[in-house]
């Protein structure tokens, strides 16, 4: 069974459909990247599976549950992270304070254990070894580059137990380096960890997507591997339209 499951999901703003009948499957440890033009809906899709927004109607389950109704602490609690694109890193603590908060967060077995130890590196060490943060744990949040903030992000969802993570847009304003760096990064994490990308950067779709889905108007308008979507006639369409 899929992890996620979304089926023919709608939502209205108003008099604008914004998502259109959409359905998809997401697996464990696969890496989704979601493409699309400006105001395909992406964003707004991310939104519907974290709980930020309620669908008009359909259905989104996560292994097995179906979460459609679910307020989004709920689905934050179930392993659902989001990402979003503004940090919400507190600056003025260190690196493994920030992992302590977000774990703090999280009402896990694990947390109860070690809430008042992870903010000693030995115990956030293995998180930030993940997003490669390990020799940062004591340096002040607000001292990081632009890049090392939005790996931090990425290490309190894992402290915070997310099993699920989406991301928009993670890349933007990032270096060349910065960006290979997280291309590394999310391929290492899709071991026990399962991604879905919104991303513009076609080099690092290709070095990070297990799948593509591609959107347009709300709805689905291609799904395959890299060279299926690049070879689409209804994907050139799309974009050449905009
Ligand atoms: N909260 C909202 N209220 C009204 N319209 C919205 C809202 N959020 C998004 N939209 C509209 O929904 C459509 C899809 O937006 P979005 O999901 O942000 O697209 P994308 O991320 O693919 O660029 C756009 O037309 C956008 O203007
Ligand atoms: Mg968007």
């Amino acid at each position: 069974m899929a992890q996620l499951q979304v089926t023919d999901l709608h939502v209205d703003f108003g008099g604008l459909r914004a998502v259109d009948g959409l359905s998809f499957n997401v697996n464990e440890g696969e890496i989704l990247c979601l493409l699309g033009p400006n105001g395909a809906g992406k964003s707004t899709t991310l939104d519907l599976i974290c709980g930020k927004t309620q669908p008009t109607s359909g259905s989104i389950r996560f292994e097995g549950t179906d979460i459609s109704q679910l307020l989004e602490f709920r689905r934050a609690r179930l392993g659902i992270g989001r990402k979003f694109q503004v940090p919400s890193v507190y600056k003025e603590l260190t690196v493994a304070e920030n992992l302590s908060v977000a774990r703090s967060r999280s009402p896990g077995i694990w947390h109860a254990l070690t809430r008042f130890s992870l903010s000693d590196g030995r115990v956030a060490a293995p998180i930030l070894e993940r997003v490669g943060l390990e020799a940062r744990a004591s340096e002040i949040a607000g001292n990081l580059s632009h890049g090392e903030t939005q790996w931090l992000e990425i290490a309190m969802l894992i402290a915070q137990d997310s099993r699920l993570i989406l991301m928009d847009e993670p890349t933007a304003g990032m270096t060349i380096q910065e960006t290979a760096r997280t291309a590394e990064i999310f391929r290492s994490l899709s071991t026990s960890h399962t991604l879905i990308v919104v991303e513009h950067d076609m080099s690092f779709v290709r070095t990070v997507a297990d799948r593509i889905v591609v959107m347009n108007r709300g709805a689905m308008l291609a799904e395959g591997t890299i060279e299926e979507i690049e070879t689409n006639d209804d994907v050139k369409t799309a974009y050449l339209g905009h």
